[in-house]
């Protein structure tokens, strides 16, 4: 008999799935999802088994759609991860969330005399550099950026 934890399945939200162990906490801070949200229901799998990477983190959130800014930061964080819209417990809309080539007004710059720092409209923009391991470099002050400072910084 398959021995595997299951989390129940939601009627209408967003599942993403597939996050990097360890990862979820994380991936809730940038949603701003604590203990003060009381508008929707949660349900994390932390380390679940997952036969993809062995293991997996997995969030479902019901009633709450992502916006793109949003996707833009799980990517960041969990570069293979997986975002399913449900309606009605059906998957209606499933993809792969995607490292933008250019990551714009959602990571802030680890120089703090980068004009994006100093200069209130600027806002951050950033050149992907590499994937794996991940590097960004700043569009302003050419300064790259550590998958670390990225994660802190978000
Ligand atoms: N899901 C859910 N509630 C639903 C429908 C789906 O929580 N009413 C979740 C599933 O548990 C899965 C994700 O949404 O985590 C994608 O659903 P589906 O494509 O049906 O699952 P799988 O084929 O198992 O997907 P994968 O290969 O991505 O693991
Ligand atoms: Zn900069």
């Amino acid at each position: 008999m398959e021995q595997t934890l299951k989390i129940s399945k939601i009627k209408d939200g967003t599942v993403i799935d597939h996050i990097a162990a360890g990862k979820a906490l994380k991936v809730l801070s940038i949603l701003k999802i604590d203990e003060k949200s009381n508008n929707y229901s949660v349900s994390i799998g932390i380390r679940v088994p997952s036969s993809k990477m062995s293991y997996k983190d997995v969030i479902k959130i019901e009633n709450r759609n992502l916006e793109k800014f949003e996707v833009d930061k799980i990517s960041l964080i969990a570069p293979d991860a997986s975002i399913s819209i449900v309606k009605d417990y059906e998957v209606t809309q499933k993809y792969t969330v995607e490292l933008p080539a250019r990551i714009v007004g959602i990571v802030k710059c680890h120089n703090a005399n980068c004009i994006t720092n100093v200069k209130e409209p600027v806002s951050s923009e950033f050149t992907l550099v590499s994937k794996k391991p991940l590097v960004i470099r700043c569009n302003f002050c050419e300064r790259n950026m550590s998958e670390r400072e990225i994660l802190g910084s978000l």
